[in-house]
């Protein structure tokens, strides 16, 4: 059995949200926008999980679009652009890939891009960011926690700040929510998105919360779908699936962050012993379950490939960016050495992780580490 500590890559259906999903893949088979009764049987389901998924990141039910994960919702969001005079946004330079691709098409398309800088820690520059703010950029889009790192970025009082200049807010808290506490109005953000695989839902179902005040054009136009603002046939057993997984996530959110942050002490407190492991970030507000490491010497692509080998389940930097050699953008925004940024893994822990596995991934990381540095040695 594979050890698995890969879970902010995606994680494992949980059986209760496949319970809940099973009547809408085989019995409710009807469509949503149809007036019979099948028909309306699917619309009470997307109303139900509307109202669930609303209730995990305290926002209202009418400000939420179901989009197909977090990579279109990210898109959608910076759509808001579609709609403004050309002027000048702000993303940070840690964010995801799919902020990061929409923000260089709109560059392309002449807009002014300007990337927020991020400390050693990849936290943003607060300073660069009150002095882009003074240019009234139209847009700030900044991730709650980011996926390499897992550091939790200060948010709220940018997104205060943000506000008194007019300026529009994102957040990406695809790997925030379920892990940490979120809350739409109190971070005062005006666009979040959500993504259902990251919390045990199913893949390819997310949101975009919206403020009511603020108008998005669509991405996709069709039927007229989401009250206009995403059309296309909803994806109903995939929505409730996202809407039990938020159900369980906002229920078990102390629990699942107290057990996940206990093994990441665990491992790191054993990591901190091994000559030649960094820990990256340590000091740093994280997520309670990430761990991003980098071995001395050791490629971090020779590390999780000998970690697989082993039957653990690791990333090495983004997983998205996972086969591409280069240091990450994270990384290297972070201005981490370039050998030491090509030699990380990152553990990801999640609800389900055990001591075992924990202690697991401990020997076997230190059998990798010292193998490698004897080689090291005898190549001298
Ligand atoms: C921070 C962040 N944003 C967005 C995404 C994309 O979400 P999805 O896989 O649902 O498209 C990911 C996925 O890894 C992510 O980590």
């Amino acid at each position: 059995m594979t050890i698995y500590l890969d879970h902010n890559a995606t994680t494992a259906l949980d059986p209760a949200v496949f319970e809940a999903m099973r009547p809408y893949l085989i019995e409710h088979h009807g469509n949503p926008s149809s007036i019979h009764s099948p028909g309306r049987i699917a619309r009470t389901a997307i109303d139900n999980a509307r109202e669930q998924v609303a209730d995990l990141v305290g926002a209202h039910p009418t400000q939420l679009i179901f989009t197909s994960g977090g990579t279109e919702a990210n898109n959608l969001a910076l759509n808001v652009l579609a709609c403004r005079e050309v002027g000048t946004f702000c993303v940070s330079a840690i964010e995801h890939p799919a902020v990061l691709e929409p923000a260089y098409q709109w560059q392309a398309r002449g807009w002014e891009l300007e990337l927020v800088p991020v400390d050693a820690n990849s936290i943003v520059d607060k300073f660069a960011v009150a002095k882009m703010l003074r240019r009234k950029p139209v847009l700030l889009s900044l991730m709650m926690a980011n996926n390499e790192t897992g550091t939790v970025q200060p948010v709220e009082s940018l997104a205060h700040q943000a506000r008194e200049h007019g300026v529009i807010v994102h957040t990406d808290a695809v790997q925030a929510a379920g892990k940490i506490s979120v809350d739409f109005n109190a971070l005062g953000v005006h666009l979040m998105s959500l993504s259902s695989h990251k919390i045990y839902g199913p893949k390819g179902v997310g949101a975009l919360v919206v403020d009511k005040a603020l108008d998005i054009p669509p991405l996709l136009l069709g039927g007229g779908h989401e009250k206009g603002r995403r059309s296309g046939t909803e994806n109903v057993a995939a929505i409730v699936g996202f809407a039990k997984a938020a159900e369980l996530a906002r229920d078990q959110l102390d629990r699942r962050s107290r057990h996940t942050l206990d093994l990441r002490n665990r491992l790191e407190s054993a990591l901190n012993t091994i000559a030649g492991v960094h820990i990256i970030a340590e000091t740093a507000q994280r997520l309670p379950n990430t761990t991003l490491i980098a071995v001395s010497g050791v490629e971090g692509e020779t590390l999780l490939m000998s970690l697989d080998a082993k039957g653990i389940a690791v990333s090495s930097g983004s997983a998205c960016a996972s086969g591409d050699t280069e240091p990450s953008h994270v990384l290297r925004a972070m201005g981490l050495d370039d050998s030491l940024a090509q030699s990380t893994v990152r553990v990801s822990f999640g609800k389900d992780s055990t001591q075992a596995e924990c202690d697991a991934a401990i020997v076997a990381i230190r059998e990798l580490t010292q193998m490698s540095q004897k080689m090291a040695s005898v190549a001298w």
